[in-house]
């Protein structure tokens, strides 16, 4: 990969002395979904693919940016000076964002860079292409300009940027996956107190099957932000009687018992999710270190129906896609991943029935959804790296 990252640098900046190269993985979230921005535990790990990029320094206090997934928008150039969010300037919102976010944090980056930029996520497949975008650029602002700064810091940088530059308002979950992650391990985050734990992910003769719904998430961002402010209403309710800082504080027994105070009913069934799956999260890893994979199975499958019929961020494709999957032998879990409303799907299936899965759940979907969907086998790879 290196040796096609400094040839096509070649290609559009002239030469490639002194280039140095780069890699962030994408994400997957195995379970807890909903529940970073509720104070609340998710289980995510890396993936093996995700973004290059090739980098120097320059002395025009520019930034140019390229990406080969985006050939015909060409080199985009913005000056040091000037980091402003504007839609015209595409994908590079999201560097730029880090880079902004950086300077905020008083981390002065003196000189422009040269940076080129290949992703093999694939988009809008909700496996974090922007975080991973993110997490890369301070990264590598961070190696070249020596700024010290450690992995944790670089994950909440990348989220300032993609809340406070690009406007959505996520939470800590794919920015701390992926500039954190460990292959062979998810990682098991509480994310009131950023405090976390790898575990082993032993699938045994089974492997992470992913299947994009190829659905454009259009409304992705709007209705995020929507169920985010209906958690936050539902909390408001909850504190006039409960001392909690968040819905991720209650058990499912304390909620059972306040959750009349919740004046909404739409805002009662959001908050249920948020509180449900976070303690699914914790039972989930539990299973998974005592070597139960079959109930982490079953538990994914859970989560699955309580965002489809309590959170609402499913929809036909996902849906389909799950469904379908629950019918096929050898299918230990699967779930909707990510934000929903599309996306993608996370399955745990039997590594001898994997083709035969593909077919039949491909077919299903066809038939039904009227277009095709992408399946990857993956596996759980490193956080960000020099290559
Ligand atoms: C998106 C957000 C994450 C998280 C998930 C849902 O991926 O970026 O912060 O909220 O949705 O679990």
């Amino acid at each position: 990969m290196r040796e096609v990252l400094l040839d096509e640098f070649k290609k559009v900046y002239g030469d490639n002395d002194g280039v140095r190269t780069y890699f962030a993985p994408g994400r997957v979230n195995m379970i807890g979904e909903h529940t970073d921005y509720n104070g609340g535990h998710v289980f995510p790990c890396a993936l093996t693919i995700g973004t290059y990029a090739a980098v120097r320094k320059n002395k025009d206090k520019l930034l140019r940016f390229y990406s080969m997934n985006f050939e015909s928008l060409g080199i985009i150039n913005v000056s040091l000076g000037n980091l402003k969010y504007d839609e015209k300037d595409e994908w590079t919102n999201y560097p730029k964002g880090v880079i902004w976010a950086l300077e905020e944090k008083g981390y002065k980056v003196e000189e422009g860079v040269d940076i080129l930029y290949f992703g093999n996520i694939p988009n809008g497949s909700g496996l974090s292409s922007s975080a991973s975008i993110e997490v890369l650029t301070g990264y590598i602002i961070n190696d070249l300009f020596d700024f010290g700064i450690d992995l944790v810091s670089i994950a909440l940088l990348s989220q300032k940027a993609e809340n406070d530059f690009v406007g959505v308002n996520s939470g800590i979950m794919d920015q701390f996956a992926i500039a954190m992650g460990k292959k062979d391990h998810a990682i098991f985050l509480d994310t009131s107190d950023l405090s976390y734990e790898y575990a082993p992910l032993k699938l045994k003769d089974a492997k992470i099957v992913i299947a994009a719904s190829n659905k454009k998430r259009r409304l992705a961002d709007s209705k995020y932000n929507e169920r985010r402010s209906e958690c936050e209403t539902a909390l408001r309710d909850l504190k006039e009687v409960v001392d909690i800082k968040s819905l991720g504080d209650l058990t499912i027994e304390e909620f059972e018992e306040y959750k009349h105070h919740i004046k909404d009913d739409i805002h009662r069934q959001r908050a249920k999710h948020a509180v449900y799956e976070n303690q699914r999260t914790i039972k989930a890893v539990r299973e998974l270190k005592n070597n139960n994979i079959s109930e982490f199975g079953k538990l994914m499958n859970e989560s699955h129906v309580s965002l489809r019929d309590d959170y609402e961020v499913t929809g036909i494709e996902l849906d389909t896609l799950v469904e379908a999957a629950w019918k096929q032998e050898g299918v230990i879990g699967s779930r909707m991943t990510g934000a929903g409303f599309g996306g993608c799907t996370v399955s745990i299936v039997k590594e001898d029935k994997i083709d035969a899965f593909i077919e039949k759940v491909g077919q299903e979907y066809k038939d039904k959804i009227g277009y095709a969907a992408d399946f990857y086998v993956v596996d759980i790879g490193d956080g960000p790296k020099e290559i």
